[in-house]
């Protein structure tokens, strides 16, 4: 068929309008702008919101803080007070889904005001079908009908209290109240952009190493594991999750077969069979819901006091083992993430970083150490959001001190290339002194100060980014740092502070406190131990949270 240049430009034009029609519907607001989404920046995600890239220095309020706009009242100082730009608040479906089909978005449009009069960003947290494992927040339409929508048996047919995954009924009306509320927030939010992220249910999962018995579960553990799933597996062999490729090659690599021939009857087999059905269910919501609005969504997972021993978490969650399940069976979840409260923060963070999985920490502990940890997630794994839970309750958290800090220094962290341009390190009892690389030099990290612990104090940190050639601004708490260079040359030579400076960022702008020598940087009088490591002897200190900007010479 021959198409004449007029035909070409008709078709064009009318292919324009179809993408200008899809874009508005999917998040442009009513003054053209995108709606809030992920780009990539050096490897690292990040959050755009309002056309610019957005930190989320955040916390989560506890379960029911927004069970009534009234209580929130209440609440909404707190959450000023501890200086947070994002706050992360359940919504719940029993609230806006009273009865079948019969919205009640009120509660939404409350939590929406109330947060831009606090001058605060929104991620809803969506309380749908399960909020830690169990369907408490099922609206009573649902709870009451069991025949309707079924819930998970246990292995002697004893009913638990969670919706099964396995039933369209279920996903069905879940998924239809969350594309309800995502076209509300579209219709009032997508101009302004408060709310600028969507958590889809809440660490779910089942106790570990079990798996649904209703008999809709069961005929689908008899099943053939899904051909397509099969295919994604064999293709992407390569780029699997290290762990689970081995577990699938320990129990023969087959590439078909029933759940428990190709993965086992065993507790790991359970774990991927639920979790399998699991993201499919949580990709069919999340998929309703960007159909409506098309804004960053995620899933947290529960993952308890362990490192990966099943049975001391809920297994089928979005937990590293199982990652490639969940992104193939819900592509629509742009993260997994993980609510980090004990064991190795920076292991927890390396594995929710694997296949460039954006970092996002919806859940976690505050204190020094928090506050130490929000510098390691931010600076060494390009975290979008940290956030500890239960934030109205850390008024007078280290915390709450810190996060200012971090606001004023957002832009320089959102713009530089964590763990490369940007390093953060933490000290504690433990571990009181190491060494870091970063721009060039050496940094020696020390707990406290000239071996002095601070007492009282479980940590000491710091977060330092490069800002030009032998020039760097630091964030510290507890901490004393040494810079001495990496390649000393033939010279030997000596890194000295030639300027320092405390202060802070105002509207961007670097803005000095004082400048700070003497006693305020002197950090090693052992001289001639410190040069034959190339150290002059001054470096940064730190007691409380602060930001210091230095420049150093060699000589
Ligand atoms: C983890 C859950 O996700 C939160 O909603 C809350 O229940 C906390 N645990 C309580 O520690």
């Amino acid at each position: 068929m021959v198409i004449s240049g007029k035909q070409v430009a008709m078709r064009c034009r009318h292919l324009l309008c179809v993408s200008f029609l899809i874009l508005l519907i999917n998040g442009i607001s009513a003054f053209g702008q995108v709606g809030p989404h992920l780009d990539k920046h050096d490897g690292y995600s990040r959050l755009i919101v309002n056309g610019a890239p957005f930190l989320m220095i955040a916390g989560e309020t506890s379960n029911s803080a927004s069970g009534s706009l009234q209580y929130m009242e209440t609440v909404w100082p707190l959450l000023k007070q501890t200086n947070i730009n994002t706050a992360l608040i359940p919504l719940c479906w029993d609230l806006i889904e009273p009865e079948e089909g019969e919205f009640d978005f009120s509660i939404v449009d409350g939590l929406i005001e109330g947060a831009r009069a606090n001058g605060l960003k929104i991620a809803f947290l969506w309380f749908g079908s399960w909020k830690n494992m169990v369907s408490s927040y099922a609206p009573s339409w649902i709870k009451l009908n069991r025949t309707r929508f079924p819930v998970l048996q246990d292995k002697n047919g004893g009913q638990v209290q969670m919706l099964s995954v396995f039933s369209d009924n279920n996903v069905n009306a879940d998924a239809r109240a969350f594309a309800a509320l995502m076209k509300h927030i579209r219709s009032i939010d997508a101009d302004q952009q408060t709310v600028v992220m969507m958590q889809i249910e809440n660490e779910v999962g089942y106790n570990g190493g079990k798996r649904d018995w209703s008999d809709l579960a069961k005929t689908a553990y008899k099943s053939q594991v899904p051909k397509d799933l099969m295919s994604f597996l064999i293709s992407n062999k390569d780029n699997l999750i290290p762990e689970f490729k081995a577990y699938w090659e320990d129990n023969g690599s087959r590439s078909s077969g029933t759940w428990a021939e190709v993965f086992g009857d065993t507790a790991e087999g359970n774990e991927i069979f639920m979790s399998y059905y699991y993201a499919r269910y949580i990709g069919r919501v999340a998929e309703a819901g960007k159909k409506e609005y098309d804004i960053p969504m995620f899933v947290n997972a529960s993952i308890g006091r362990q490192d990966r021993a099943i049975g001391t978490y809920p297994s089928g969650g979005p937990v590293p083992f199982v990652m490639d399940l969940w992104h193939f069976a819900a592509p629509e979840v742009d993260a997994i993430s993980p609510d980090i409260y004990y064991g190795d923060f920076e292991g927890h963070c390396r594995a929710y970083t694997q296949q460039s999985n954006p970092l996002i920490i919806p859940e976690t502990r505050g204190g020094v150490t928090g506050v130490a940890r929000a510098m390691l997630a931010y600076g060494n794994h390009g975290a979008i959001c940290f956030s500890p839970f239960g934030i109205e309750g850390y008024v007078n958290d280290p915390i709450v001190a810190a996060y200012p800090i971090f606001s004023s220094i957002a832009p320089l962290i959102l713009n530089a290339n964590p763990g490369i341009t940007m390093k953060a390190v933490m000290v504690d009892k433990d571990t009181p002194v190491t060494t870091i690389v970063l721009g060039g030099y050496k940094i020696l990290c020390e707990f406290g100060h000239r071996g002095n612990i601070p007492e009282g104090e479980d940590a000491g940190s710091a977060l330092i980014v490069k800002t030009a050639d032998n020039e760097f601004i630091a964030m510290g708490q507890n901490i004393s740092l040494q810079f001495s260079l990496l390649e000393r040359g033939r010279k030997n030579l000596v890194t000295g502070i030639l300027e320092c400076e405390e202060g802070s960022f105002v509207e961007g702008q670097w803005t000095p406190l004082r400048r700070i020598n003497g006693d305020q940087i002197m950090n090693d009088y052992t001289f001639d131990v410190a040069s034959l490591d190339g150290r002059s002897g001054n470096g940064l200190r730190f007691s409380k949270v602060g930001l210091q900007r230095v420049k150093f010479y060699n000589f």
